[in-house]
């Protein structure tokens, strides 16, 4: 397919405006272009081809069964659309003064109050804009509020499992912490025994994801919160897969004390290719002092900004946070009513049909009840039949469904995480299992097939490495110098694997 640079011919328009006699503005001389910028020349129909076209070639949970282990890829109800568009949400300036955002700030409140029942912990900020910077926003508080206790040069260390997503080490080393990572026993928990000797009184906190990202409850989540309060430190929950328990458990109740959540996984927001996304806090009481500002306030009667906090870290996000994301997040909660649990009931259910018919065909590391999600091992294939994860989950492809997440975590080898979600009927998942089943039978009998999947596609199987480390994403004009033709010291290096 042609870029739309190639088809660029000079003089051609999409549209046409009319002159105008505006006196043309005054520039001062260094802000001035030296040169027209180098757009594309085209006119409308190609245009519009050029883009039909383009999104036809891309796979999105509109178009297939999207079970990508750990990025919750439910439906995106169209009713959450027509909300999010309602010009009084649409057309709200961020700097609308309070008396005219009534209705805003009411929703971000309704929705603080709902995050800090499902999270069982009292104060919420809505700021953060993903879950990462969720994390990164709570390792600040640990560090704010173990610094008004006097203890910040003290407290150096943050703990964390080995089955962890990468964000979490990266957010602790960018917070100041340093990394103490922990094992994992047989069944699929945080080892007690290795934690044991990790934690002192130099420990900050721990930081987990429960369920895990093998999809497993800790069953000594108590333990391990009775652990890390015996020596002072706190609780940091990563909500990524809070889908699995909302309604059943709560983060504070097990013992948490900062919680965050990643709206855009567990109340549906579209996402994908880096947002939009949501990852409010929820926190303790005797953290709530330290979050950002503002918070939004209600007296009764009206509702309002608060930027009273003496001890706040300050803003993490420009305005009150991404508030598309609360809108569609709000009205997916309220369409459950009060009957959250089912949401997370039905996620478990979906997760534990799609384990309980491929268990026998594939390797099950850990083989317990799982949450919202699970992970299976390739490793048999592979060592069978040469038949790799990257493998099958490029034939996956070409039954028209989206691989699930491979190689992580990073403990289980050939691992391939499936996460089908609530809103997925039976039927969609019984032609996944046909698929997978077929997988392991061609495997067996005709194990190229696999090998060359996808077939048919607009991009079969890529360089990895370079498309990791040396992505062209832009058009390479002729003084551009040419990126593609030197890949040598990328092809040095590992290939970039998992989530
Ligand atoms: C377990 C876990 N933690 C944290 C994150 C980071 O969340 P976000 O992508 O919203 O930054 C993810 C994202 O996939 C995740 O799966």
């Amino acid at each position: 397919m042609k870029l739309i640079y190639e088809r660029s011919q000079e003089g051609r328009r999409a549209s046409g405006l009319p002159s105008n006699d505006l006196p043309v503005p005054e520039v001062p001389d260094e802000l001035r272009r030296e040169r027209l910028p180098r757009l594309p020349e085209v006119a409308e129909p190609e245009l519009v081809r050029h883009f039909s076209n383009l999104s036809t070639r891309t796979f999105g949970v509109d178009t297939g069964f999207y079970p990508l282990g750990s990025c919750t890829m439910k439906h995106n109800p169209r009713v959450n659309e027509r909300v999010v568009n309602l010009p009084g949400f649409k057309d709200l300036h961020p700097l609308q003064e309070e008396e005219g955002a009534q209705g805003a700030l009411e929703l971000m409140w309704r929705l603080q109050e709902i995050l800090a029942e499902v999270a069982g912990l009292p104060a919420v900020s809505l700021q953060p804009a993903a879950g990462s910077q969720g994390e990164l926003t709570g390792l600040l508080l640990m560090r704010a509020y173990f610094a008004d206790r006097g203890e910040a040069e003290a407290r150096r260390k943050v703990v964390i499992p080995d089955t962890a997503h990468g964000t979490n080490p990266a957010s602790v080393t960018m917070a100041g912490y340093e990394v103490t990572p922990v094992q994992t026993d047989p069944r699929g928990n945080i080892d007690v025994e290795d934690l044991r000797t990790k934690v002192d009184e130099h420990t900050a906190g721990l930081m987990l994801t429960n369920p895990s990202t093998l999809g497993l409850f800790d069953e000594n989540i108590e333990e391990i919160a009775a652990i890390f309060h015996g020596v002072g430190a706190l609780m940091y929950y990563d909500g990524a897969n809070l889908n699995a328990v909302c309604g059943i458990s709560r983060p504070g109740d097990m013992g948490f004390d900062i919680v965050h959540f990643n709206l855009h996984k567990t109340f549906s927001q579209p996402h994908g290719g880096g947002g939009p996304g949501g990852g409010p806090i929820a926190v303790r009481q005797r953290l709530e002092p330290f979050l950002p500002v503002p918070a939004i306030a209600h007296d009764g009667e009206t509702f309002r900004l608060d930027y009273d906090r003496p001890k706040t870290i300050g803003k993490v996000r420009g305005f009150c946070g991404p508030f598309g994301v609360f809108v569609r997040s709000y009205a997916y909660i309220r369409s459950f009513g009060p009957g959250l649990r089912e949401m997370s009931e039905t996620a478990v259910l979906n997760a534990n049909y799609l384990l309980a018919r491929l268990k026998d065909a594939y390797e099950l590391p850990f083989d317990r009840l799982c949450m919202h999600e699970f992970v299976l091992s390739a490793r048999t294939l592979k060592r069978n039949h040469g038949v790799t994860a990257l493998d099958v989950a490029k034939r996956l492809m070409d039954y028209d469904f989206h691989p699930p997440t491979v190689y992580f975590p990073l403990i289980v080898p050939e691992a391939l995480m499936i996460e089908p979600t609530e809103t997925e009927p039976k039927e969609t998942l019984d032609d996944f299992v046909e698929a997978m089943l077929e997988i392991v039978q061609d495997a067996a009998e005709r194990p190229e097939a696999i090998k060359e999947a996808p077939h048919g596609r607009p991009v079969g199987r890529v360089d990895e490495v370079k498309a990791a480390k040396r992505a062209v994403v832009r058009y390479l004009f002729e003084d551009h110098p040419d990126l593609s033709a030197e890949p040598t010291e990328a092809r040095e290096l590992e290939a970039q694997k998992g989530a």
